[in-house]
């Protein structure tokens, strides 16, 4: 009958936005914490003393100074880009038409889809991402094939149905129709089953025609339970190719607002270059963005503004963007967002960059009631880290004499191998 798990460490325990107020108000880490789970959600999160009493029958899983954070969500990824990672040479324009188009085109094939999905989940996990938001091909059945993966792995896990009606390869293109109606049975089918979550995901402007965007503008507004996933303002010769596109619009917000594609479940990747209006109507509108460090300097992007963009309130999350993005590591994201916002002179704290990689990269996707954060309630999605992973960093971590000055080594240098253990709804991955 005794389902419960008392996971005993170091925890991390967010109870507010430490990107809006000061951290050591929103966030801490009990040192010798403890989380009860059952086979699907917390129970209690309290001191390890207490719930050991309280819960004597419960199966120990002691991890000693680890530190047990919620799972990390990587809120902006392109699963079918897992086997072109780390492509030399190009910026995004170049980049999508030498090296990411070519590789989606392999997705008509549902053995490669299912393969690549499959790899790309065992990936994340190593890297102790237990859920994520990603983009598939424009074929249907590289979103079935996600789908299917992730519920076998029992992960929540968002995506959607990659759209582009234009300036792609004819293989690569479906049409304003197509696009609404594939978009529609997917959703249909998967949003709400298990922990499936669709996102109406139109690729960018360039590459949807106006009538595209109004007919995925028109299934948002049918479906708005859904998120609508895209990107904006990456680079300025996208900026300017967008202007060239349309005319009409005031900036490159526009031409999803013009569509209906702006608001509450929009969730836009990238939004560097952003104009004073841009960011007006972002913020009086709950749109959440999504910062994507790695990708932004590997494929020559520019720095983000991120603390500017907290303090007006607006959802932000944090991404891989693999494969633009140069890892699949959460860890390495939240070290390159710190090395962005040093460049932009801001330095963010470990608690700072642990909340964007889970609470903050929920909520940017709207899973905050599920996920993200160590209270009672909340999926039992959790990542433990080994704060001492590899010699060079647990001979800095040794002279901490804070906790926060323990954790940064590991985010600054830590990799798969600093990911102890993962539990999935309760279930541990590796026993
Ligand atoms: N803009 C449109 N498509 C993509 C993509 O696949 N990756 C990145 N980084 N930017 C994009
Ligand atoms: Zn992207």
């Amino acid at each position: 009958m005794n389902n419960q798990t008392l996971l005993l460490g170091q925890t991390f325990e967010a109870h507010a936005n430490p990107m809006t107020l000061p951290w050591g108000d929103a966030v801490s880490v009990n040192a010798t914490g403890a989380v009860l789970i059952d086979d699907r959600k917390i129970l209690r999160v309290g001191s390890a003393a207490a719930l050991r009493e309280e819960h004597p029958a419960a199966r120990v899983v002691d991890y000693g100074t680890h530190l047990i954070c919620p799972g990390f969500v990587d809120a902006h990824v392109h699963y079918p880009q897992t086997a072109m990672i780390a492509s030399w040479g190009k910026q995004l324009i170049d980049w999508l038409n030498s090296y990411t188009f070519p590789e989606e085109m392999r997705f008509e094939d549902p053995a490669y889809a299912r393969a690549i999905a499959a790899r790309y989940l065992d990936l994340a996990l190593d890297h102790g991402t237990t859920t994520m938001c990603s983009y598939a091909t424009i074929h249907p059945i590289s979103v079935e094939a996600f789908f299917e993966q992730a519920a076998a792995r029992g992960m929540r896990v968002v995506a959607g149905k990659t759209c582009m009606d234009r300036n792609a390869p004819a293989d690569l293109c479906d049409t304003a129709q197509s696009a609404y109606d594939d978009s529609k049975s997917l959703l249909e089918r998967w949003h709400g089953k298990g922990r499936a979550h669709y996102a109406i995901t139109p690729r960018f402007s360039p590459t949807s025609t106006p009538e595209q965007l109004v007919a995925l503008g028109a299934l948002w507004a049918e479906h708005p339970e859904c998120l609508m996933q895209t990107h904006l303002s990456e680079q300025l010769t996208e900026i300017d190719w967008v202007r060239r596109l349309y005319p009409q619009a005031r900036d490159y917000l526009d031409t999803y607002e013009a569509h209906g594609l702006i608001g509450e479940r929009a969730v836009f990747g990238h939004a560097i270059h952003l104009e004073p209006r841009e960011i007006d109507r972002i913020a009086e509108t709950g749109t959440a963005l999504v910062h994507c460090p790695t990708s932004n300097s590997f494929i020559g992007s520019g720095l983000m503004d991120v603390a500017g963009l907290a303090a007006r309130h607006i959802p932000l999350g944090l991404a891989t963007d693999t494969g633009g993005g140069s890892s699949f590591s959460m860890l390495r994201t939240m070290a390159a967002a710190y090395e962005i916002a040093q460049l932009r002179g801001t330095a963010l704290h470990p608690a700072q960059l642990i909340w964007l990689a889970t609470a903050g990269s929920a909520r940017s996707l709207h899973l905050h009631d599920h996920l993200g954060t160590l209270a009672a309630g909340y999926d039992a999605d959790l990542t433990i880290l080994d704060l001492a992973s590899t010699p060079a960093i647990a001979q800095r971590s040794h002279e901490a004499e804070t906790i926060w000055e323990a954790v940064f080594p590991t985010i600054m240098m830590g990799d798969d191998r600093a990911i102890a253990d993962v539990w999935i709804a309760g279930n541990r991955r590796r026993s």
